[in-house]
């Protein structure tokens, strides 16, 4: 049987990515209740940064350790994939020594070359593309909060970036009504967006008014404005993002009880105001502590458990 990796969330059926929230649930449940449960007993994951992470990284070394196993970190100064050598080469090497990859890439091109010479999992924790364990993680989010993620409706108000692409993958296979609220000139990949509104699964639709975008949701979610290895346009970006904040008006737009949701790390005051960060609506912590009940489901289905 060949190796899974995990590296958009379509390398999965819908069937699958319910059996994975029906597991992150269970594998939580396991967790607060302190139960031995060690099925990476004697196991290693490599995971590989080129770009900085609080949640992925602590996420994914607690949960590996949680679950038996020893996670290795090995930071942009430790590897250099890519640079001091090749994507393929690190891939071998690794996968001598460890059960599973996790990387977070700058270069889409780098995870997939990653992962077609690995003879282990790999795991996708962020490129500049995409980033499907947050996404799986929020959606999981979501149906602890409204009990299920079929047909609600999301809007995100921001930058079409990474995050959105990953909503994207997802609403191929599950129905959901996404709609991207951004400014022209930074809308997500519109190819992209054409094969996901050409499955039929999905109401998927772009705005540009950050008030008409947002009627009727039942989530609000957004992101920094200027990702990693985009840091230099943040300032540019602020004067041309500032309608798209998520503050208290934008909220009561949607007319009606809606949930705020952010991957985090967040500028608070940037992107959002704290007044939102911080009201009974918001599931940012929640959303971050499902990293790691999502991802160990994830690592578990990899690996046949
Ligand atoms: N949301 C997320 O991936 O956070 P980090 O960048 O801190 O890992
Ligand atoms: N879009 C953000 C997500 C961080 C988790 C970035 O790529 O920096």
């Amino acid at each position: 049987m060949s190796k899974k990796d995990f590296i958009h969330i379509n390398d999965l059926t819908a069937d699958q990515i319910h059996e994975i929230f029906d597991k992150a649930k269970w594998i939580k449940s396991k967790f607060k209740n302190r139960e031995h449960y060690k099925p990476f007993d004697g196991m290693s994951l490599a995971m590989i940064f080129a770009k900085p992470s609080a949640r992925t990284r602590v996420s994914f070394e607690t949960g590996y350790y949680r679950l038996g196993g020893h996670a290795l970190y090995l930071g942009p100064n430790d590897i250099g994939i890519g640079k001091r050598e090749s994507v393929a080469d690190v891939a071998r090497v690794l996968s001598r020594f460890n059960d599973m990859i996790m990387a977070r890439l700058f270069d889409h091109n780098h995870i997939l070359e990653l992962a077609k010479h690995a003879t282990v999992p790999v795991v996708n924790g962020l490129t500049d593309h995409n980033h499907p364990c947050q996404i799986m993680a929020d959606a999981f989010t979501i149906i602890e909060h409204l009990g299920s993620i079929e047909n609600k409706s999301i809007a995100y108000v921001g930058d079409g970036n990474n995050i959105v692409h990953s909503w994207l993958y997802l609403s191929m296979m599950i129905p959901i009504k996404f709609t991207v609220v951004c400014p022209e000139g930074y809308k997500p990949d519109m190819e992209l967006v054409k094969k996901a509104k050409s499955t039929g699964i999905s109401d998927i639709n772009i705005s540009h008014d950050p008030y008409d975008g947002v009627k009727g949701a039942d989530i609000i979610y957004t992101d920094v404005w200027a990702s990693m290895g985009q840091k230099e346009e943040a300032e540019e970006r602020r004067k041309i993002f500032d309608p798209y904040q998520v503050n208290d008006k934008m909220i009561s737009a949607t007319g009606q009880k809606t949930l705020f949701m952010h991957c985090l790390p967040a500028e608070r005051g940037v992107e959002v105001t704290d007044n939102v960060c911080d009201a009974d609506y918001s599931i940012i912590f929640d959303q971050a502590e499902n990293r790691m009940h999502a991802q160990n489901a994830i690592m578990l289905y990899l690996t046949g458990n």
